[in-house]
């Protein structure tokens, strides 16, 4: 498959770069970023690949109308606004891009937990109001606390990497066994919750994690503690969460993500947002809020795109290498053989074993597996035959190929021995090669129909 016949469809503003290298890579690209969902499905059985930020949900009925789509690339790190079963189903592949911002979040979640223990943000505010407040400012220190993490994925691991060089005991609970790693301790949702001092969220929004933190998730917390979410609005209970506040169970929180978010992370929603929770994070002095940008960084920009442009060329690279491949041998073209008396030989062949013998020997036919009639030879020679040559032995394979001209050229960069030109007949193209032990084989792409 080349590139040069796939379209790319890309229905969100990206980093240019995205497009740029698809182009050069030979791949089309369109670009749709007004059309409604509704157009974009009239037209999406147009093209091969989407690529998608969070615009809309990819669903049952949208999959259904893009008959011709291979992939799916979202431009971010979580893939919860594609019904993955039915794409994958449909053979489509599914491309996400944690890599490109797992870092930019694990430090937003750094940044937002410092500035928590240092009341960075009040203070700031106060300075410049004209308050000095030095004893109601003083802070706490990481050093000697425990970080809990739930969800030890690609942001998970990320933030306990940037809490390396801190003297914190870094704990993980996660529904997969044995994700841990140097940076984290492995444990049960209960031993973190009896020991962490900070909660950090990093789970992907599942039916399991939908209103995960609530009242319940909340007390069993043993300790007072501070509590991150860059995850997914929707798995804390923001009510429950402020009465933890209001309590003292919850230290703090930074959130960079609301309940109320709508799917495109791109507003709020303008009703669910004016409730008596959502007023009570706005004031409070230990909560901190950003708008859904702890992977939104400049150097993430550029990432997510290139990692995005790198998955899409891997999925064709991987296509045309396996095409390479299957342009080797499809089948045995022939077997031939030095005999003294090659009529007699035939004779022998053709009463004892039933060869339907011609003046060229016998050819044999079959049917591959498109359906298409093949042939395969069996031919004698005279012992003093040259057409084995360089090669001493008795016999010479033939073996039928796909793509000739482009096995030869692999064969070259592979150091096989190559005899003489590649020759073409109205019956298919030749060449002869040796292999190790010097048996000469003959390689043969066919035309088939001039022997019928
Ligand atoms: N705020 C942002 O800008 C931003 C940026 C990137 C990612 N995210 C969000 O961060 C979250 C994590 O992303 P990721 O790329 O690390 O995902 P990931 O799939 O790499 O890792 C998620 C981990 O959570 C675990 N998990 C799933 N369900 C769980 C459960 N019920 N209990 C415990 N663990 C569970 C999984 O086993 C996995 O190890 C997602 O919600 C993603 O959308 C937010």
């Amino acid at each position: 498959m080349t590139t040069k016949n796939i379209k790319i469809l890309h229905i969100d503003s990206n980093n240019p770069l995205l497009i740029e290298q698809l182009k050069e890579l030979g791949f089309q690209n369109e670009e749709d970023f007004t059309s409604t969902k509704e157009e974009i499905e009239a037209k999406i059985h147009n093209y091969h690949g989407i690529v998608i930020r969070s615009r809309f949900k990819i669903d049952k009925t949208f999959i259904d109308k893009a008959t011709n789509l291979q992939f799916i690339a979202r431009v971010g790190a979580g893939l919860e606004s594609i019904d993955c079963d039915y794409a994958t189903s449909k053979n489509i592949q599914l491309i996400a891009a944690p890599e490109g911002n797992r870092n930019a979040v694990g430090e937003q979640a750094l940044g937002m937990l410092l500035s928590l223990f240092n009341n960075l943000n009040k203070a700031n505010a106060e300075v410049k109001n004209g308050q000095w407040n030095r004893e109601a400012n003083r802070g706490h220190e990481l050093d000697g606390k425990t970080v809990g993490i739930i969800g030890y994925g690609n942001m998970g691991k990320a933030f306990a990497k940037k809490l390396r060089g801190f003297e914190v005991e870094v704990l993980c609970y996660d529904i997969q066994e044995n994700v841990a790693d140097a940076n984290a301790k492995q444990v049960t949702l209960k031993e973190l919750q009896e020991k962490a001092d900070v909660l950090s969220l990093h789970i992907p929004w599942t039916p399991e994690t939908d209103k995960m933190v609530n009242a319940a998730c909340l007390n069993a917390f043993q300790k007072p503690f501070w509590l991150i979410n860059t995850a997914r609005g929707k798995s804390v209970v923001t009510s429950d969460l402020v009465e933890a506040l209001k309590s003292g169970k919850v230290l703090g929180a930074g959130l960079d993500v609301l309940e109320y978010e709508k799917l495109s992370f791109e507003n709020l929603f303008d009703e669910e947002s004016k409730n008596e929770s959502f007023e009570y994070l706005r004031q409070a002095e230990n909560v901190l809020l950003t708008p859904h940008i702890a992977g939104w960084t400049f150097e993430s920009h550029e990432k997510l795109a290139q990692t995005i442009v790198d998955k899409i060329k891997a999925i064709y690279r991987k296509e045309e290498i396996s095409e390479v491949e299957e342009k080797r041998v499809t089948g045995i073209g022939g077997f031939f053989f030095k005999t003294e008396n090659p009529n007699e030989i035939k004779e022998w062949y053709k009463k004892h074993l039933g060869f339907n013998t011609d003046d060229y020997g016998c050819t044999f036919w079959w049917k591959d597996e498109k359906g298409n009639d093949c042939s395969t030879q069996w031919s004698t020679f005279k012992n003093d035959t040259n057409y084995f040559e360089p090669s001493e032995k008795q016999f010479m394979q033939n073996f039928r190929v796909h793509d000739l001209e482009t096995l030869l050229k692999k064969l070259v960069q592979e150091g096989v021995t190559i005899i003489d030109e590649m020759q073409t007949y109205e019956y298919g193209k030749f060449a002869w090669i040796l292999d190790p032990e010097n048996n000469k084989i003959e390689l043969w792409e066919p035309i088939d129909s001039v022997f019928q």
